[in-house]
């Protein structure tokens, strides 16, 4: 198993497919950037390379993410190959619930076991504005689908002060949908200083806010991921808060990254990655992808510097995959 100088170790692997995406969610693309149609992202083949070469180092989870990752049009290939590899016990996705409803049966039958849905909003409206696409309604039924098809699903809300803090129609849903919500602090990459002073939002405060109103705090696994939990007796579903600028966010880390052109970040943040691509060919040992993953991992430093607002090379986080 990965492990790194302070004992964190690393059984979960990101790896984002494309850095293109069909939605235009502000805080992640405030300039309209939606990435690069023409770039040449990892293909299917260096995707289960990578996955296989993980797997070897003792990954049991892996997540494919984007940009979008579903823009693929060898998507459903990449979920097969990569569910069939030995020792992946675990394959996610995160995604924008883009015609889900039509897609999702097909991903499960491809080997998919956990979904992650973004919806920001559960106004139909403020989704349409903040997503650019006016399709809650089809994100929601694709939700259901993904439920009744049995898979594990969760729901990521990004917070924007004055935008989608007002969270009573996203409580509402909660009431009678047993599902895992997360609201997530929005995180300042290089591109969005003006934007994040505006709108970020403290997690802090949506905790008080959360505490005030009944709901209580699930002692965290040791195996968990980055949110702190929450359960009401009124509601089906949880919560959770991902606050990445709160004390010891990072001590908990478990995940490794690869971007869709094939570099390896360590974290989100103030990292420009190595590139593994080399790695990843026809006829190259596994071994060499091992030695470099495990030396790049020895210099993995204790936090991220968010606290600084210094989010270094990362521009926005659809170009590592979130
Ligand atoms: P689970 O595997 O279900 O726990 O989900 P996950 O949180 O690992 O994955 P998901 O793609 O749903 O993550 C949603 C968002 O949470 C990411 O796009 C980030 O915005 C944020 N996030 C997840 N992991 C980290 C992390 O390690 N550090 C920081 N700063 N943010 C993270
Ligand atoms: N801050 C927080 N989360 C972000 N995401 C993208 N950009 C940001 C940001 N600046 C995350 C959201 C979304 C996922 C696809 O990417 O969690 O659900
Ligand atoms: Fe890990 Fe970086 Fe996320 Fe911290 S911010 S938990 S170090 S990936």
């Amino acid at each position: 198993m990965l492990q790194d100088s302070l004992g964190r170790r690393f059984f979960y692997l990101r790896l984002s497919v494309t850095d293109v995406c069909n939605f235009k969610c502000s805080y992640c693309l405030p300039d309209g950037y939606q990435g690069k149609p023409d770039e040449s992202f990892l293909t299917a083949n260096e995707l289960e390379s990578a996955a296989r070469g993980f797997a070897a180092m003792g990954t049991k989870k892996i997540r494919l993410t984007g940009g979008e990752p579903s823009i693929r049009k060898d998507f459903n290939e990449i979920l097969s190959r990569i569910g069939g590899i030995p020792g992946i016990e675990t394959l996610a996705v995160t995604t924008n619930g883009y015609r889900l409803p039509q897609r999702v049966a097909s991903w499960a039958k491809a080997g998919l076991n956990q979904l992650n849905v973004s919806i920001d909003s559960f106004d139909a409206a403020e989704f349409h504005r903040i997503t650019g696409h006016n399709r809650l309604e089809e994100v929601l039924e694709g939700v259901r689908e993904a439920k009744s098809l049995g898979l594990k699903v969760k729901v990521n809300s990004v917070l924007m002060r004055g935008v989608n803090d007002d969270l009573d129609a996203t409580l509402n849903w909660l009431k009678t949908n047993p599902v895992t919500l997360r609201f997530i602090e929005v995180m300042e990459t290089a591109d969005q200083q003006v934007f994040f002073r505006q709108y970020h939002l403290s997690g802090e405060s949506i905790r008080t806010r959360l505490l005030q109103q009944g709901w209580q705090p699930i002692i965290r696994g040791v195996a968990a991921g980055p949110a702190q939990e929450f359960w009401h007796p009124d509601y089906a579903g949880r919560i959770g808060l991902i606050m990445p600028y709160s004390k010891d966010f990072c001590a908990s880390c478990n995940r490794l990254r690869i971007s869709s052109l094939g570099k390896l970040h360590l974290c989100l943040f103030s990292e420009q990655g190595i590139d593994v691509r080399p790695y990843l060919q026809d006829g190259v040992a596994t071994e060499e992808l091992v030695q470099a993953v495990t030396h790049h991992l020895s210099g993995k430093v204790a936090g991220h510097r968010l606290v600084d607002h210094e989010s270094g090379g990362t521009a926005n986080l659809s170009q590592i995959g979130g």
